[in-house]
């Protein structure tokens, strides 16, 4: 233990120690208050030589001015090790479902110790990952070690879809599951641990939540956290990881609102500059390596519907795949409500998904925005006025949406409906007789 200092100011989450010590605690270790070691401090900056700027990381009302300021010269640890495994976390690492005495003698990582991501290494084995819904293994499907994105505004299923996923690819051999809550309703958080454990899920599976009851500082810092402890499963028990945000966007915003307090001016939309190395810092901790592939399904906010905001772009360039939800198609009552169009993958080409079903894709995605412009003229001109071709790519188009309609087995309860689970294979047949039914018809 060191004495660094004393607390000088204390402005919200933000604390500024006077340091008296001549070798500075480095940035991003962790300052406790002497009286009172259940007050975090993490260091973020020096303003001069002297002063250190911290956040208040347990957001404790304890600090006061004057406090006497310890390190232990050590940075955030927290627990790792199988044990870990079926439990549920706070940004800390402190378990919040059992207690906490039961991961005392676990190894420990720290959390904001520098990464070296591996460069040399390149994902070869382009292995697919089935998730059984239809419209996801078609347009983007998931690839083992790459970063999907499932994008939409308030209420139009971005959970449930990422619950469904989750339950359907969540016992996937030789994988261990993270759920990571950020910003998000606490409740959720429960009802998750529920399904996951009616489901038998939970032995795969690790939780970390830091949701919209926590401050900014930890909300900021429960993605790193979760993939810090994820690294370690990849690293030392060469697992692959199935890594899932729930959201994303509720990391950048809650940066946002870190730099707001230390008074950092806005950029562009009102976020922070520091915006795109925020995420860079989780995204690349999020790699994988020749010790095993860390594969991430991130759910995206979209504020006031605008897929124009800047924070939803930086993240959707960041990731391989986007399925975007659109409230429109929510309201036409189809559901998973994702719009066929926009929706789009980096993944679909004829090395990674074959040439079957890459051709497919072009196809559909050709009748499909065919069946946009249509839609104009026939709400001028009626359907009848068609041409016989365009009527039956109208009519084809019809038919596809219909298809990719699908029920959930997380929503079985609310709907009364059971879930349906489709092979890659037989998705793809399903809509090549689609296709071929339809264009003899039409002949
Ligand atoms: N695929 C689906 N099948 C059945 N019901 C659905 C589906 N998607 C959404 N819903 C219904 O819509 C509600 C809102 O969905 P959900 O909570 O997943 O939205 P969200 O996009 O995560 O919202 P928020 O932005 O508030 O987090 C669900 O509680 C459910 O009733
Ligand atoms: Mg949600």
């Amino acid at each position: 233990m060191t004495i660094v200092g004393n607390v000088q100011t204390i402005d919200g989450l933000i604390v500024d120690v006077i340091t008296t010590i001549v070798e500075k605690p480095p940035i991003n270790s962790i300052l406790l208050m002497n009286d009172n070691p259940e007050v975090l401090l993490r260091v973020i900056a020096y303003q001069d030589k002297y002063l250190a700027k911290c956040i208040n990381l347990t957001g404790s009302n304890k600090i006061y001015r004057g406090a006497k300021i310890i390190t232990q010269n050590k940075g955030l640890t927290i627990p790792v090790g199988d044990e870990i495994i079926g439990h549920v976390f706070d940004p800390l690492g402190k378990s919040i479902d059992v207690d906490d005495s039961q991961f005392a003698q676990s190894s420990q990582v720290d959390v904001f110790s520098e990464i070296k991501p591996d460069k040399k290494y390149r994902n070869q084995d382009n292995e697919i990952v089935e998730t059984g819904i239809k419209v996801i293994d078609f347009f983007t499907p998931f690839v083992k070690g790459r970063k999907i994105g499932i994008i939409g505004g308030a209420g139009v299923g971005k959970t449930v879809l990422t619950t469904e996923i989750m339950h359907n690819i969540g016992n996937k051999k030789d994988h261990l599951t993270y759920f990571v809550g950020i910003g998000e309703r606490m409740r959720e958080g429960h009802e998750l641990f529920n399904t996951l454990s009616e489901k038998k899920l939970l032995d795969s599976t690790v939780m970390y939540m830091g949701q919209m009851n926590e401050n900014a500082a930890l909300r900021s810092m429960v993605g790193l956290t979760a993939a810090r402890s994820a690294r370690y499963f990849r690293d030392k028990k060469k697992k692959n990881i199935l890594f899932f945000i729930d959201n994303i966007y509720r990391h950048v915003q809650a940066n946002n609102e870190l730099s707001s307090m230390v008074g950092e001016l806005p950029a562009e939309g009102g976020y922070q500059p520091s915006m795109y190395s925020d995420l860079k810092k989780l995204m690349e901790q999020l790699d994988s390596n020749d010790n095993g592939a860390i594969t991430t399904v991130q759910s995206v906010f979209i504020p006031s519907d605008d897929l124009s905001d800047p924070a939803v772009v930086e993240i959707s360039q960041q990731l391989d795949a986007v399925i975007v939800l659109s409230r429109s198609v929510f309201e036409s009552g189809i559901l998973p409500a994702v719009d066929l169009l926009q929706t789009n993958s980096s993944l679909i080409s004829e090395e990674i998904v074959g040439k079957t079903h890459y051709d497919l894709v072009n196809r559909v995605k050709a009748i499909l925005q065919k069946y946009e412009s249509l839609k104009g003229i026939i709400a001028v001109i009626g359907e009848s006025e068609l041409s016989q071709d365009d009527r039956s790519d109208y009519h084809l188009a019809q038919k596809l949406i219909e298809y990719f309609k699908q029920s959930m087995f997380v929503t079985e309860d609310l709907s009364g409906t059971p879930g349906q689970y489709v092979s890659r294979e037989n998705n793809l047949k399903s809509i090549a007789e689609i296709i071929t039914s339809e264009v003899n018809n039409g002949i």
